[in-house]
């Protein structure tokens, strides 16, 4: 009987913990995890389709297994791609077994016992669903910082986006389920917690008490043994005062917020179908700059969406300039199946798009090394996360999410001192480069 399972994840932090709980599950079934697929009796992929990159990278890992199909293994597509492409994977690629989305996740112990019976095209597709993927266990993979999540899908129609299409309508959980799963946490002792959402923002309890976000992050941020709250994805339209008062009104909310703009022109704005201007969006901007703590603000951005002129794109430019973003992600226009911005003609050359990236890359990169200079003689408090032997330097992670690598007077190497991990200390910031901080514990 096939009882041990190897799984490996792709795409974003919703991702990584629906792994979690997927792994909770299986575990809960009475399967065991392996490292390698070598050993696995069952194979899966949790599967990215953001960008064709990502999807591409999963069908090449199905072919590289391909030929262990013959020695009895069962592979399994799980998340974006899975339900993005459905049984056509089967067509693509015909030792897959299993094609399961995150919409059907509660019901993989029926799926598993289908499997085993023997049956090779179990799938769950269906996106028709009022439920959330709660598990009785998470298999945590970091003892300290925990994922929650608060609201599964999307109700917003951005015109390059496939996450409505591959993760279904929004659901919220009970702000009642949420904070039982904190305060169990806490109870073990995690201290750091991610609350997630593809939009965080537009959270809305479904229980009588009909909290909405900013009210569910306060009660979070106040529960005992809880000292850094952060929450992912915003979206600029739903995001509200209130949650920069919640986080002006507590330390224990990290002052970091990540806030997508994808644009800086309103014209591409409205042909994104972002429901805000550049205008609205800074007005955003503006209620975090006047916060009592330096909010840190980071960002998503596309370039070469279809129609982005080279005005546009300035326009995306000068925008970085104004906010100051302490990092940011950009990406080239991909595009994707069933969005509504396939019907846009698609005329910049992917040498223009290259070059637009490198453009805004360099552009931050600037932006980057002087905001992080800034913070050279302050003290910040880090958690620590690791030790690199490399450069005998603990790795922390501040409120604002920099990386601060630092050296201790007393605590020079991990062997001694793996307790270390997971505490939080005040780091001296000695260093700055464009991506990190680098300083010396005092105390
Ligand atoms: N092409 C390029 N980037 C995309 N993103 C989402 N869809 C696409 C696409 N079709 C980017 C957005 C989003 C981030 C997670 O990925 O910037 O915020
Ligand atoms: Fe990738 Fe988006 Fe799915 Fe996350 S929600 S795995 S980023 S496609």
């Amino acid at each position: 009987m096939m009882k041990t399972f190897y799984i490996e994840t792709f795409g974003c932090q919703m991702n990584a913990h629906d792994s979690e709980k997927v792994i909770g599950t299986l575990l809960t079934e009475g399967y065991s995890q392996v490292e390698t697929p070598e050993q696995a009796e069952l194979v899966l992929y949790n599967t990215c389709s953001i960008r064709d990159k990502a999807e591409q990278k999963v069908f090449h890992r199905l072919q590289q297994f391909k030929k262990d199909h013959g020695k009895g293994k069962v592979f399994g597509v799980l998340g974006c791609v899975a339900q993005q492409e459905g049984e056509k994977i089967f067509e693509k690629a015909p030792h897959v077994s299993l094609v399961a989305g995150s919409a059907s996740y509660t019901k993989l112990p029926q799926m598993l016992v289908q499997l085993e019976r023997g049956d090779r095209r179990v799938t769950g597709l269906s996106l028709d669903t009022a439920d959330t993927f709660e598990t009785p266990f998470t298999r945590r993979d970091n003892p300290h910082r925990a994922y929650i999540t608060i609201i599964e899908g999307c109700d917003k129609a951005c015109a390059y986006c496939v996450v409505p299409f591959t993760r279904g309508p929004e659901r919220s959980r009970t702000s009642e389920s949420v904070l039982r799963e904190a305060r169990e946490l806490a109870s073990k002792g995690y201290t750091d917690i991610q609350l997630l959402g593809q939009n965080v923002n537009s959270y809305h309890d479904p229980s009588p008490a009909g909290w909405r976000f900013a009210r569910l992050l306060r009660a979070v941020g106040e529960l005992d043994g809880i000292k850094r709250v952060r929450f992912t994805t915003s979206h600029p339209r739903d995001f509200v005062k209130d949650i920069i008062d919640a986080i002006d009104d507590n330390p224990v909310l990290c002052n970091h917020v990540h806030l997508p703009v994808q644009s800086g022109s309103s014209a591409i704005l409205e042909r994104m179908q972002r429901l805000y201007t550049r205008d609205e969006y800074m007005r955003r901007i503006d209620w975090m700059k006047s916060a009592r703590r330096t909010i840190s603000i980071t960002t998503d951005v596309i370039v070469g969406f279809p129609g982005e002129t080279e005005s546009d794109f300035q326009d995306t430019l000068t925008l970085l300039d104004q906010v100051e973003y302490d990092s940011i992600f950009c990406f080239k226009y991909s595009k994707r199946p069933n969005t509504s911005a396939l019907a846009l003609e698609d005329h910049i050359s992917e040498e223009e798009k290259t070059r637009r990236l490198a453009v805004l890359q360099e552009k931050q990169r600037a932006i980057q090394i002087r905001r992080n200079s800034e913070l050279v003689g302050t003290v910040e408090e880090a958690m620590i996360e690791g030790f690199n032997r490399a450069t005998g330097q603990w790795i922390g992670r501040t409120s604002q999410n920099r990386t601060l690598n630092f050296t201790h007077p007393l605590y020079g190497s991990l062997e001694e001192n793996v307790s270390l991990i997971g505490k939080y200390l005040d780091v001296r910031v000695t260093r700055a480069g464009p991506n990190s901080l680098a300083g010396e514990a005092i105390n």
